[in-house]
C-alpha cells in the first residue's frame, strides 16, 4: 500500500474575498494545518497552488512539509486533474483534501484510508444534515428535500488510486471528487464525518476555525 494525499489550494477565495488557504489560524496559513493533517498517513503529499500571483500581485506564501508542488486549474476539479498528473504511478490509495479545511484530523485521514484498504473504491467522511433542505427556484420554495438518506460529506476523500484516475479521465466538473467516482458507478462508503472539519467559505467561517482551533 502506497498513499499519497493531493492537497488542493489554488482557488481564488471569492466568497471569502482573497485566497483563503493563505489566512492565517493560529499563526500558520490553513493550508500549512491540512499539510501538517495528511502527513502521517502519506507516502507523499502533492500540493496544488495558484498558477499567478493573487490581484495585489503578492506570490502567495509556499507552504513547508509537501513533497511536489504544482499549479492549479480554474476549476476544483482542474486543480485535483494537476495533482492527480503529479502523483506516481506506484500509489495505491489517493486522498484529496481541500486546503481550506484546516481542522482535518490526523485520525479523520486514517479514517478514509483504513475504509480503502478494507476494498472500498472510496471512502469520504459525512454527518446527518441538520437542516431542512428546499428546492426553490428564484425565491419560491418548489419542495421540501426529504433528509432522510441524506448526509453532507467533507473532505479528506480516499480512493483506490485507479478508480479515482478513470474518474478524473473524462475530465468532467463536481463539486468533489466522490462526486466523480460516483457516476463511474463505483462503491463510495461514508465514514463518521467530524463536526470541527468546516470548510472555510466566507470570513464568518475563518472566525469559527479559530474558536475551535482554540478549543
Ligand atoms: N480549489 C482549487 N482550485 C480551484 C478552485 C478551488 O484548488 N480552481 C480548492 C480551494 O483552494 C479549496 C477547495 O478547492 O481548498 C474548495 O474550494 P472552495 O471552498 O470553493 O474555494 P475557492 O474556490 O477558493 O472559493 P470560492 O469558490 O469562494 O472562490
Ligand atoms: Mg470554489
Amino acid at each position: 500500500m502506497s498513499t499519497w494525499v493531493v492537497v488542493v489550494a489554488a482557488g481564488r477565495g471569492r466568497r471569502f474575498g482573497a485566497p483563503k488557504q493563505f489566512a492565517l489560524l493560529g499563526g500558520r496559513p490553513m493550508v500549512q494545518w491540512a499539510l501538517d493533517a495528511a502527513r502521517p498517513v502519506a507516502d507523499g503529499v502533492v500540493l496544488v497552488l495558484p498558477a499567478a500571483p493573487d490581484a495585489e500581485g503578492s506570490p502567495a506564501p509556499t507552504p513547508v512539509g509537501a513533497d511536489v508542488v504544482v499549479a492549479g486549474g480554474d476549476t476544483r476539479a482542474q486543480s485535483v486533474r494537476a495533482g492527480l498528473a503529479a502523483v506516481p504511478d506506484s500509489a495505491t490509495v489517493i486522498v484529496v483534501h481541500d486546503g481550506a479545511r484546516p481542522l482535518a484530523s490526523p485520525a479523520l485521514f486514517a479514517a478514509v484510508v483504513g475504509a480503502v484498504c478494507a476494498g472500498a473504491d472510496g471512502a469520504v467522511p459525512a454527518l446527518a444534515v441538520a437542516d431542512t433542505l428546499k428546492r426553490v427556484e428564484g425565491d419560491r420554495i418548489t419542495g421540501t428535500v426529504a433528509r432522510a438518506g441524506t448526509v453532507a460529506v467533507q473532505t479528506p476523500q480516499a480512493f483506490a488510486a485507479g478508480v479515482l484516475r478513470r474518474a478524473h479521465h473524462a475530465g468532467g466538473e463536481a463539486t468533489d471528487d466522490a462526486g466523480l467516482v460516483e457516476s463511474l458507478g463505483a462503491t463510495v462508503r461514508i465514514v463518521p464525518g467530524d463536526p470541527r472539519n468546516i470548510k472555510v467559505t466566507t470570513a464568518a467561517d475563518l472566525e469559527v476555525a479559530r474558536a475551535l482551533a482554540a478549543t
